[in-house]
C-alpha cells in the first residue's frame, strides 16, 4: 500500500468508566484544537472520536442472557477494534459499527474516515496490547468510589430519577469487572486524572471539594510534564492571601516525583477550588512547561467553558492542561514527519 506518512492518524486513548467525565474532557480537548465543543463524534476537521461501547460483540440482551456486563472483554471485539485502528492510523477508511445506547443494539455501520487525531474513548482503550500499541499517547481518568457516588448521584437521581439505592446497588455490580478489566489500565496510561476528596476538610463525605491529582508519566515521547516552581523538587504551596480569593476550606497545591505502578511520574495536585476563575491566572504563572501559546491560554480555555463540570476545580484545570499537552504533542509528531524520509517513521 501507499501512504503518506505525514498524513498519518495520531491515536490517542481515553480511559474511564461510564458517567466519568469523558464527554466532559473531550469538550475541553476539542475546544483546544480550535472545534465546535457541542458536536458529537465528528468533533472538527482534525479530530474524530469513537466510542469504544461501538465494539460491544454482544447487545444488551446478549449481555443478560450470558450474564456479561459491558466491562467485561468477552461483551466487546478486541480484534475488531484492533483492526479497525489500525487501519485509520494506516490511512484506510473504516465501516465502523454503532452502538445504540438507546435500544442497547447495534445500529448499522457508519464509514469512519482517517483524521489527523482519532480519540478512541472508552472502557477499553489501553486493554487489549495490540490495541495499546497504536496509541500516540493515553490518558486514564480516575475518580475514586466516593467521587463517582458523589456524580452518579447527581445525574442518575436528579435527571433520570433512579432512587439512591438503585444507583448504590449498580456501583457494587459493577465493581468486581471494573476491578478486573479497567482499573489495571491505568499503569499504562502516560497521563492519569485522580479524582478524590479533599484532605482540606476533616472526614468530608460530601464529595463535592476535590482534590486532583495529575499524574505523569516520565520519558514519553513528545510529552514533557508540566511542574511547579522547580522541575524536580517537592513543593508545597497555598496560593491563598493577597492576590487569590480563598474562602473555606481554601486551596492547597502540591508538585513533586513518585512512583506510580512501578513508573517514574511526576505529580501536581490541586485540592481545593477556586472561588473567582479569572484569578486561576495567578495560578498558571506559577506552573512551567504547559504547553500553552500564549500567556493566559489555560485561564482562557477554563473561563470559556467555566459552565462546563469541573471547571473551579482541579478536574477542570488539569483536563485543560492535558489538552494543551496533546496539542504541543501532535504539533511535535507533524514536524518531526516533516524532517524524516517517508518511511523512517515509527512503524
Ligand atoms: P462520561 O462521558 O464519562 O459518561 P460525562 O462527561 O458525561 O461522563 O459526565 C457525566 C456526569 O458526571 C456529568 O453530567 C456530571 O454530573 C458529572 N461530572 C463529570 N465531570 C465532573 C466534574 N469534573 N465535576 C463534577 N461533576 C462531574
Ligand atoms: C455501555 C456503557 C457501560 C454500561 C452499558 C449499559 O456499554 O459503556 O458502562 O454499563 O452501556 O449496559 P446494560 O447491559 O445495562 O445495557
Amino acid at each position: 500500500t501507499c501512504k503518506a506518512s505525514d498524513s498519518q492518524t495520531i491515536v490517542i486513548g481515553l480511559a474511564a468508566d461510564s458517567g466519568c467525565g469523558k464527554s466532559t474532557f473531550m469538550r475541553r480537548l476539542t475546544s483546544v484544537f480550535g472545534g465546535n465543543p457541542d458536536s458529537n463524534t465528528l468533533i472538527s476537521d482534525t479530530t474524530t472520536v469513537i466510542c469504544l461501547d461501538d465494539y460491544h460483540s454482544l447487545d444488551r440482551t446478549g449481555r443478560k442472557e450470558k450474564g456479561v456486563t459491558a466491562l467485561d472483554p468477552r461483551a466487546n471485539d478486541f480484534d475488531l477494534m484492533y483492526e479497525q485502528v489500525k487501519a485509520i492510523k494506516d490511512g484506510i477508511s473504516v465501516q465502523k459499527p454503532i452502538y445504540n445506547h438507546v435500544t442497547g443494539l447495534l445500529d448499522p455501520p457508519e464509514l469512519i474516515k482517517p483524521p489527523k487525531i482519532l480519540v478512541i474513548e472508552g472502557l477499553h482503550p489501553m486493554y487489549d496490547s495490540r490495541v495499546r500499541d497504536l496509541l500516540d499517547f493515553s490518558i486514564y481518568l480516575d475518580i475514586s468510589n466516593e467521587v463517582k457516588f458523589a456524580w452518579k448521584i447527581q445525574r442518575d437521581m436528579a435527571e433520570r430519577g433512579h432512587s439512591l439505592e438503585s444507583i448504590k446497588a449498580s456501583i457494587e455490580a459493577r465493581k468486581p469487572d471494573f476491578e478486573a478489566y479497567i482499573d489495571p489500565q491505568k499503569q499504562y496510561a502516560d497521563a492519569v486524572i485522580e479524582v478524590l476528596p479533599t484532605q482540606l476538610i476533616p472526614d468530608d463525605n460530601e464529595g463535592k471539594i476535590l482534590r486532583v491529582r495529575l499524574i505523569q508519566k516520565e520519558g514519553v515521547k513528545y510529552f514533557s510534564p508540566v511542574y511547579l516552581f522547580d522541575e524536580g523538587s517537592t513543593i508545597s504551596w497555598i496560593p491563598c492571601g493577597r492576590k487569590l480569593t480563598c474562602s473555606y476550606p481554601g486551596i492547597k497545591f502540591f508538585y513533586g516525583p513518585e512512583s506510580y505502578k512501578g513508573n517514574e511520574v511526576s505529580v501536581v495536585e490541586m485540592d481545593g477550588q477556586f472561588d473567582r476563575l479569572d484569578e486561576l491566572i495567578y495560578v498558571e504563572s506559577h506552573l512551567s512547561n504547559l504547553s500553552s501559546k500564549f500567556y493566559g491560554e489555560v485561564t482562557q480555555q477554563m473561563l470559556k467553558h467555566a459552565d462546563f463540570p469541573g471547571s473551579n476545580n482541579g478536574t477542570g484545570l488539569f483536563q485543560t492542561i492535558v489538552g494543551l499537552k496533546i496539542r504541543d504533542l501532535f504539533e511535535q509528531i507533524v514536524a518531526s514527519r516533516a524532517e524524516t524520509p517517508v518511511g523512517a517513521t515509527k512503524a
